[in-house]
């Protein structure tokens, strides 16, 4: 079925169909590299939850999961620098392979300190995997491991991505109307 297109969006960038498709050859790449490992996948919450919960069941080995909540944006479409640990990872992670799944990868100032913060519990592997990259707007040195698709510099939501915490619920990924971040 065709769906409508929010008011507030300029147009579809992937339907939910292109980006279901896309989750299962990353789950599949990921199942290949981890079998017989310790495979703990680590969504960064909220922006991620929708894309982790379908890629979790893209992959078809043994996996453990965990969450952490990072302050980003808040209600404005650029970021302020500043990362701050809202939820913290319940899992021990030494000697764990970690995979962190996150939504979409923009100046890279939050997966940078992320990284850097997790590499020092001593697990055994630190990798990325991100639905979205916007690699042209990179501003800290770092790059995902497994991109969904990369993406030009434009404000997207849906699948999980929002704008001060609305359209989390679309089942497709759209480029937000700049009349909507204007008002
Ligand atoms: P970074 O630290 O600049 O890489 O910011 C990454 C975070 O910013 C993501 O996890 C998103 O929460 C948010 N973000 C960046 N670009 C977009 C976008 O186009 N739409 C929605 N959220 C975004
Ligand atoms: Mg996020």
């Amino acid at each position: 079925m065709k769906e409508l297109l929010h008011p507030d969006l300029e147009y579809v960038l992937y339907t939910k169909e292109e980006i279901a498709r896309r989750v299962e050859v990353l789950g599949e790449m990921i199942t290949q590299e981890y079998r017989g490992k310790e495979l703990l996948c680590v969504g960064i919450l909220k922006g991620a939850v929708v894309f982790y919960a379908d890629l979790i069941r893209a992959i078809r080995c043994e996996l453990a999961t965990d969450f952490m909540a990072v302050s980003s944006y808040g209600a404005s479409t650029q970021t302020s620098g500043t990362v701050r640990i809202v939820k913290d990872l319940n899992e021990d992670i030494a000697g764990r392979d970690v995979l962190i799944v996150e939504d979409i990868l923009d100046t890279g100032l939050t997966l940078h300190y992320l990284r850097r913060l997790l590499m020092e519990r001593n697990p055994a592997s630190i990798r990325i995997c991100t639905l979205f990259d916007k690699r042209e707007r990179r501003a800290a040195d770092i790059q995902a491991d497994y991109v969904g698709f990369q993406i030009p510099d434009a404000f997207i939501v849906g699948y999980g991505l929002d704008y001060a915490e609305k359209y989390r619920n679309l089942p497709y990924v759209g480029i937000l109307s700049s009349r909507v971040y204007a008002k």
